[in-house]
């Protein structure tokens, strides 16, 4: 048996509870939020798919109430304000750092041997905020951002390819952020072959611009914060743990001297099973990459250090 819990309902914890269902990601899923009998109906609603959907993964909803989520596996924080258009991921801090460190804790209170996803934004240092403050093991507390980044560079690199986007590899690293994620064009493939052999360096450099700011197109397209793809993305983190896949995705982790960094949770490829991140993997960078790894790293030590001027660490 295993057991997923999701916080917040918004958007996109709801999103993520759905995938979540539809892909049998769990047996069962908890969709908990502080909002009176909101999550309780959007688990209505998902739970009124499943005959239409055919999965048995059973998801509840509560208002609240950290007992019912005792037990969880692992447990996704999606909690706090999305961005609006014209916003910044960072401009968030003030408000989400202190629900994501109460929630982390009352998460911890009932599930203490719990693998935490956290997709909160600012998203790195949200999840650097939890490891700080919760005091687990790096391995148990993961930040979703790169899943999410990645999956919108295959997206738009299959556009310009005019592909599938499945037979499409690539990935971002570095911050969650419209200036800090790093998609590594060097490396993306199709089929295997270099896209760099297949696309002109002019359409190759749009489609990293339109990676980097693709949450802040969908916020102006949308008048919030995108949904789908975020909450996929991080059913996408679970799934590989809970299923013990062993998939590489970019996750933030916090570093202990790979890549050269230390005291900071950014995104890296990692190693998804069932001990959450089993191992990070590090990649030969060009110079042209280190340096643009040094400054996402400099602008996610500056969001930090807005938690220790607020006291949270
Ligand atoms: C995005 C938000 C969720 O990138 O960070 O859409």
């Amino acid at each position: 048996m295993s057991k997923v819990t999701v916080v917040g309902a918004g958007n996109v914890g709801a999103t993520c509870a759905n995938v979540l269902a539809v892909n049998e990601v769990a047996n069962e899923v908890v969709l908990i939020d502080i909002k009176e009998g909101f999550a309780e109906g959007k688990a209505m609603d998902i739970m009124q798919t499943a005959q239409l959907m055919g999965f048995d993964t059973v998801v509840t909803g509560v208002t609240n109430d950290y007992s019912k989520t005792a037990g969880s596996d692992v447990v996704i924080i999606t909690s706090g304000l999305p961005r609006k258009p014209g916003m910044t991921r960072e401009e968030l801090i003030g408000v989400n750092a202190g629900i994501v460190k109460s929630v982390t804790e009352s998460i911890l209170k009932y599930s203490p041997d719990a693998i935490l996803i956290i997709v909160s934004n600012p998203m790195d240092p949200m999840a650097y905020l939890t490891y700080k403050t919760l005091g687990l093991p790096r391995n148990r507390v993961i930040g979703m951002g790169g899943a999410l980044d990645s999956s919108r560079f295959k997206y738009f690199l299959s556009q310009a390819l005019g592909c599938n986007a499945n037979e499409v590899e690539g990935i971002v690293i570095g911050g969650h952020g419209d200036t800090t994620m790093i998609p590594l064009a060097r490396l993306a493939t199709y089929k295997g072959i270099p896209v760099s052999t297949l696309l002109p360096k002019e359409k190759l450099d749009e489609v990293v611009q339109s990676t980097m700011v693709g949450g802040a197109t969908l916020t102006k397209l949308l008048g919030t914060s995108a949904w789908m793809a975020p909450g996929a993305a991080a059913s996408s983190v679970a799934e590989s743990i809970i299923k013990n896949q062993g998939k590489m995705i970019v996750c933030a982790a916090y570093l202990e001297g790979e890549y050269g960094m230390k005291d900071i949770t950014i995104g890296v490829p990692v190693i998804l099973g069932r001990n959450g991140i089993e191992r990070i993997v590090e990649l030969e960078l060009n110079e042209e990459e280190k340096a643009k790894l040094a400054a996402s790293e400099a602008a996610v030590r500056k969001t930090n250090s807005v938690l220790h001027d607020m006291k949270l660490i």
